[in-house]
């Protein structure tokens, strides 16, 4: 809000002037604060359905769990999957994200990654991963030959994410929005059919293996529904404690060696 000169006082003016001056403030730009954080074409949100009013006071909690599972296992291949997903109406985390990041790379690829959540970068772009920690997990399966813009199956990726709308602020996802989302993620690996998952960090091997403890559990294969799964640093994990580098290196050699029919195990 622009300050009216004629309200202030000499005193308050001074103080003011003062402040400035001890944060360096040494330039005047503008009369009225610009919000550098809006986006010039900032998509209009989602608009949140009109609450229906239920006048039966002994009516059951909704379950949205079963509504997600049975909107889910409707869907006969990846676009329908996107589809149901975009008519769910009852993740709260739908009305604060612009859009729904539902997968990047080539479905057809053998090789799935799943990590936890868009972040802000995800959320303008609409795709999982395009981030700092998404330039990293380009950059580690760049080095074993991998990639999301591969032109063959055979060395491509294929990328999701357990909850696809943003959590306001990058917060973790409740236990309560993971519960709610699992039916479509376990009805995307299904139509995705990989041959191989990588699992990145806690909240994915919470939400597939029904593990935490990456520590512990990173660079061993488990499975799910047959398909072998490795679970390892989430990027933004390394990005932060680079000593751990070394350790996902050893998961990614252990991916190398399944994909090409060897062990391969830390
Ligand atoms: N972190 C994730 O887990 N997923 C993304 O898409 C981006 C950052």
């Amino acid at each position: 809000m622009p300050i009216d000169p004629d309200s202030i006082s000499r005193k308050d003016a001074k103080a003011f002037l003062q402040m400035q001056l001890e944060f360096s403030v040494d330039q005047s730009i503008g009369d009225d604060p610009v919000n550098r954080y809006k986006l010039k074409e900032d998509k209009p949100r989602p608009a949140r359905p009109p609450k229906s009013i239920n006048l039966r006071a002994e009516s059951k909690p909704a379950d949205f769990v079963g509504i997600a599972s049975r909107l889910a296992a409707q869907a006969r291949n990846l676009d329908e999957l996107r589809n149901s997903l975009e008519k769910f109406e009852h993740c709260e985390l739908k009305f604060s994200a612009r859009q729904l990041v539902f997968s990047d790379g080539r479905a057809d690829s053998r090789l799935m990654i799943i990590g936890e959540a868009p972040g802000r970068d995800e959320d303008i772009q609409g795709r999982p991963f395009v981030g700092r920690a998404g330039r990293l997990l380009d950059a580690m399966f760049a080095a074993i030959d991998l990639s999301r813009n591969s032109e063959s199956a055979a060395n491509g990726l294929y990328i999701t994410n357990v909850i696809p709308w943003r959590p306001p602020g990058n917060r973790a996802p409740t236990s309560e929005e993971i519960n709610m989302m699992r039916p479509f993620m376990f009805a995307h690996i299904k139509l995705a059919s990989p041959q191989l998952i990588v699992l990145m960090g806690n909240i994915a091997c919470q939400a597939v293996i029904n593990s935490a403890g990456i520590t512990r559990i990173r660079g061993d294969w488990r499975d799910f529904l047959g398909i072998p799964v490795m679970p390892t640093f989430h990027p933004a994990y390394l990005l932060r404690n680079p000593l751990s580098k070394r350790l996902a290196w050893r998961d990614l050699l252990a991916v190398r060696l399944k994909m090409r029919g060897e062990v391969g195990s830390s």
